[in-house]
């Protein structure tokens, strides 16, 4: 299978982007592999006909909105994050008429609809800068309550309005989870994604995206590490770090989602270029841009 892969992507110049949370033969097939700040901004660097896109629903519609020109496959089109559902636009026009000086910050993890009402678009790695740069005093912060948390008790300075949009994967660690793994591994660090809720984040060693965390343990002299964040990083991790040990806060830490995505599927859309993201044009032209100025202001 990884042969016909292989002989496909050189045919028709397609590249295939993977974030951390897919399985671990999806991961490794990857030309490039990251966060979704990494996807976002590799999208726009690459110079293929076709980019199979191994992540959630938003993600492929972030890589064609910087990429109207290219054609994005999704090998698993059913692939949404609940999350990326979890804000409404009315809510954003009442804040808008409600503020005068309110910038409307949208997580990546949302829908092209949310991003095209928004004005800037964030991730876990570049949130806190882009909005501690940003001139508003109000910020809404859709949809993520957890990040938006994590951020808004770094930046006193501005006023927060929250949403409460949340990932199942990452709300649903708890501190007793990490008490209890911190109870059995006494020297271990412990690495949260800043998805969890704020308690978690609390009794962090290090909060940082998916990248950050890898990036953190692979640098760090410490030798064991608590890791509160999709069960997916682990194979970077190790991979990375052979002598070093890596444990779970909880058991729940997987996201159904971003499994959905197989060798078999890759397969299929490289053989029929079905699962396309189309989108109106209307609506990426207006998701365009506050992408582009998450990447204008993270470059920075
Ligand atoms: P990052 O890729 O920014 O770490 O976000 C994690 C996530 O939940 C992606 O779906
Ligand atoms: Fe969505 Fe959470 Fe899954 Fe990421 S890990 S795709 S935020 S449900």
């Amino acid at each position: 299978m990884r042969e016909k892969i292989e002989a496909l992507k050189k045919q028709k110049n397609a590249v295939i982007m993977a974030h951390y949370y897919v399985e671990d033969d999806v991961q490794e097939l990857a030309d490039y592999i990251g966060d979704s700040y990494y996807l976002s901004d590799m999208a726009t660097r690459i110079d293929a006909d076709i980019i199979v896109l191994c992540g959630v629903k938003f993600m492929g519609e972030s890589a064609k909105v910087l990429n109207p020109d290219k054609k994005v496959l999704l090998p698993a089109a059913d692939a949404d994050c609940p999350m990326a559902h979890m804000a409404e636009i009315d809510k954003i026009n009442e804040v808008r008429k409600q503020y005068d000086d309110v910038a409307v910050v949208c997580y990546v993890n949302s829908t092209a609809e949310l991003k095209a009402a928004s004005d800037v678009c964030v991730t876990s790695a570049n949130a806190l800068k882009i909005v501690k740069e940003l001139p508003n005093k109000n910020i809404f912060f859709i949809p993520d309550q957890n990040l938006a948390h994590y951020i808004a008790d770094k930046l006193p300075e501005k006023n927060f309005i929250f949403n409460d949009g949340f990932c199942h994967v990452h709300h649903t660690i708890t501190t007793e989870q990490i008490k209890a793994a911190k109870q059995a591994r006494p020297d271990a660090l412990v690495l949260v994604h800043p998805e969890c809720k704020p308690e978690v984040t609390a009794m962090a060693d290090y909060v940082g995206s998916t990248s950050g965390i890898i990036k953190f343990a692979t640098e760090s002299d410490a030798k064991e590490f608590i890791v509160s964040t999709e069960m997916g990083v682990m194979y970077e991790l190790k991979k990375r770090n052979p002598d070093k040990k890596f444990y779970t806060a909880g058991n729940m830490q997987v996201c159904p989602n971003m499994k959905k995505i197989t060798m078999e599927k890759i397969l299929h859309v490289l053989e029929t270029e079905q699962s396309e993201v189309i989108m109106d044009k209307s609506l990426m032209d207006a998701a365009h841009l506050p992408m582009i100025r998450m990447l204008e202001l993270a470059a920075k």
